[in-house]
């Protein structure tokens, strides 16, 4: 075995690679719960590419094929269900995964300095993958896939002078069709996965460059030992590996649960309206995504004022668009001379606070009818969820903040 790894170390870098990212790579020795969700969230790359190869194998993108190709596999192929409910209730764990390990960054303020670019390759990934279950939700041609798209790819029409002639050629057609269809299982199978597999690569390089933030939002490599070892570092293999194996086992129970017994989730994971084909002349009676994305469908419902000679519709596109936008500037728009939540005062965690709740509560006025006291509350919430972004500058100046402790508790 020494005498085949020196061969290969003589041909390919395997051992200084090993060495410098796991054996050596020193990670800081306080990580706690919110840690295990980069690793949980490579996982689900992985699952959501090896069950999507699969279905691959029986699905048929053709508008007159397409629905039964999905009943043939949930109906015919062995274990064609089980991979089928693996993929899609996969997709909402992995958002479930995604978001709480952007949550984590708000925590421990992850994004600020000098970290900001993985935050911004963690932004381009996270486009990226609404990205991809956007095409993906297409494909089995429900009758929500063909009202969801035909929605949301509207919605570029109100953008003045190009809009119909864009969403005319995102579609490559005057509406939802066989061309959209296509393009969308390009998209879906091959186009986003790679460039996803390559932000993430990206991604884990920037982030190995600088190192790990923790908990206590102390930078390790400040404080060396005589070796030049950070003293508040270990080793990434073991130590992490160990811990990352037990975080994955706990996280595929709870997958697993959901995927054997109940891989719809009363609706939340595959909606009812998408078990019956997809159908030009019935509208579903309420269109409504997936719930990962109801939140910034809600801020788009939100604005109903046509005002600066802009209509309301474009208005609702440009703050959900800005929804999004807001997030790539968090590392400029904190000023908290601390990173982590442990030593901010009142205002963040308050400011925090109101933001998930809003955000919550977005999520679940998404998918019911935008009318009455909904709309004013999703108003309302709209009016917060932004609120966390543009005062943050003032709040986070401003704020009480506790003493920073040297090395790591
Ligand atoms: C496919 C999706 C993603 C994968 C596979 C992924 C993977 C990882 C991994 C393995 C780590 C190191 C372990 C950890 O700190 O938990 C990490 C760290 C990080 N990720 Fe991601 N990530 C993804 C998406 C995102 C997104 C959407 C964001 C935010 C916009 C983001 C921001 C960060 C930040 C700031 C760190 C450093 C955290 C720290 O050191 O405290 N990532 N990511």
């Amino acid at each position: 075995m020494q005498k085949l790894l020196a061969w290969i170390d003589d041909r390919f870098p395997l051992t200084k690679v090993w060495e410098e990212h796991l054996a050596k790579y020193y990670a800081p020795k306080n990580f706690n719960f919110w840690y295990y969700f980069g690793s949980l969230a490579l996982l689900m790359l992985v699952l959501q590419i090896v069950t999507g190869i699969f279905l691959t194998m029986h699905y048929k993108p053709d508008t007159g094929l397409a629905f039964a190709s999905v009943e043939y596999i949930m109906r015919d192929v062995d274990w064609g269900c089980l991979i089928r409910y693996l993929h899609s209730v996969g997709a909402s764990f992995f958002f479930i995964v995604v978001y709480l390990h952007m949550f984590r960054g708000l925590l421990y303020g992850s994004y600020r300095n000098p970290r900001e670019l993985i935050w911004l390759i963690g932004m381009v990934i996270f486009v990226a993958l609404m990205a991809e279950a956007f095409m993906g939700y297409l494909l089995p041609w429900g009758n929500m896939s063909y009202w969801g798209a035909q929605v949301i790819i509207s919605l570029f029409d109100a953008i003045p002078l190009i809009g119909p002639t864009l969403s005319e050629w995102m579609r490559g057609d005057f509406v939802v069709s066989d061309a959209t269809l296509n393009r969308f299982f390009a998209f879906h199978v091959i186009a986003v996965p790679l460039v996803l597999a390559a932000l993430v690569f990206v991604h884990i390089v920037a982030l190995h460059k600088v190192g790990s933030n923790n908990p206590d939002g102390i930078e390790i490599k400040k404080k060396k030992g005589p070796d030049g070892i950070p003293l508040d570092g270990i080793p990434f293999h073991p130590y992490y590996t160990v811990k990352d194996i037990v975080g994955v086992t706990v996280f595929l129970m709870i997958f697993s649960a959901v995927v054997f017994f109940s891989p719809e989730l009363g609706g939340w994971f595959l909606e009812h309206d998408n078990f019956t084909p997809a159908n030009i002349l019935q509208t579903p009676s309420e269109i409504v995504p997936l719930w990962y994305f109801t939140p910034f469908y809600s801020i788009l419902r939100a604005n109903t004022l046509a005002f600066l000679g802009v209509e309301a519709k474009l208005w609702g596109v440009i703050f959900m668009g800005l929804s999004i936008v807001l997030f790539f500037l968090l590392p400029w728009l904190d000023r908290s001379p601390v990173k982590s939540i442990r030593y901010r005062g009142w205002m963040y965690k308050f400011a925090l606070a109101v933001f998930v709740l809003a955000f919550f509560i977005l999520g679940y006025l998404g998918t019911q009818p935008a009318a009455g006291p909904n709309l004013m509350i999703a108003q309302i919430c709209t009016v917060l969820y932004f609120a966390f972004f543009f005062l943050m500058p003032w709040y986070t100046k401003y704020d009480k903040t506790k003493p920073v402790p040297e090395r790591v508790t």
